[in-house]
C-alpha cells in the first residue's frame, strides 16, 4: 500500500517534469530549400514555410514524380551551426523502399515518425504522381534524440536508381530550456 504509494507519487513527479519538459521546448523550421536534379523526373510546384505564430512554423511542398519510382536512397545529414554548419552525429544512406516495407532505422524512424501525418509519402513503393507535404510543423515529444540547443541544417539528398534526383534542406532551430535564453 505504501509502497503503491510512493510508486504513485514518483510518477506523478515523473510525469510532470516531462510535461514541462516539453512546454519548455522550441523545435522550429527556420529555412526550407529544395532543387531538382532531373526535371524529366521530378519537379517541384511550391516549397514553402509559414510562420503561424513565434514558435510555429508550417512547412509545405508538392511535387509530382513523372515516372514510377521502386528504387529510391536517401543520403541523410544533420549540420549544426558554430562557425558556418558543421557535420553534426548523423551521416547515413536509407534504402527508401527497403526501409519503408521494415521500418527498421531508428533514425529514420524519427524522420518518419514527424512527417508521416502530413504527407501522402506515407506508403510503401512505387511512388509516382503528386506528392504533398501539408502544414507539416515540429512536434518536439516526437524527438527521442538528446538534441542540444542550437541551430540545424537536415541535408536530405535524393537518388532514384542510384543518380542524384533532388536535394531537401532544412534548417531547424531546437532550444531545450526557454527559461535559459531568457
Ligand atoms: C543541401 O545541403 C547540402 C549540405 O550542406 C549541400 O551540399 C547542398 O548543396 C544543399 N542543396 C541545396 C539545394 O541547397
Ligand atoms: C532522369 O530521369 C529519367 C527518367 O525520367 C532517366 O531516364 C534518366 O536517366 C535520368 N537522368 C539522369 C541524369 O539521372
Ligand atoms: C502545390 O501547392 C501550391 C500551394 O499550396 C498550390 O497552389 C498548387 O495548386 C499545388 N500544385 C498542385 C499540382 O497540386
Ligand atoms: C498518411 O497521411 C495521411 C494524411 O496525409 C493520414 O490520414 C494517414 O493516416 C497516414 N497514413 C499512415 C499509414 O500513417
Ligand atoms: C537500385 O538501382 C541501382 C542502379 O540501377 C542498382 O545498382 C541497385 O541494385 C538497385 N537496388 C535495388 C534494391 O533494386
Amino acid at each position: 500500500m505504501r509502497c503503491q504509494l510512493i510508486i504513485s507519487a514518483l510518477l506523478g513527479l515523473f510525469l510532470t517534469f516531462h510535461i514541462n519538459i516539453n512546454d519548455a521546448v522550441v523545435f522550429k523550421f527556420t529555412n526550407f530549400v529544395c532543387e531538382s536534379y532531373n526535371q524529366s523526373w521530378f519537379v517541384f510546384h511550391n516549397y514553402r514555410l509559414k510562420a503561424v505564430s513565434r514558435n510555429k512554423v508550417l512547412l509545405n511542398a508538392n511535387g509530382t514524380i513523372l515516372h514510377p519510382v521502386n528504387n529510391a536512397s536517401v543520403h541523410v545529414r544533420i549540420f549544426k551551426r558554430a562557425n558556418g554548419y558543421k557535420p553534426w552525429v548523423v551521416d547515413n544512406y536509407f534504402d527508401v523502399c527497403q526501409y519503408l516495407r521494415k521500418r527498421n532505422q531508428p533514425i529514420a524512424n524519427i524522420i518518419y515518425g514527424l512527417f508521416k501525418d502530413f504527407s501522402n509519402l506515407n506508403h510503401s513503393c512505387p511512388y509516382v504522381g503528386l506528392q504533398t507535404v501539408k502544414d507539416f510543423y515540429l512536434r518536439p515529444e516526437l524527438l527521442r534524440l538528446p538534441f542540444p540547443t542550437g541551430d540545424y541544417l537536415l541535408a536530405l539528398q535524393w537518388y532514384f536508381d542510384k543518380k542524384p534526383l533532388a536535394d531537401t534542406n532544412v534548417s531547424f532551430t531546437f532550444v531545450e530550456d526557454l527559461m535559459k535564453r531568457n
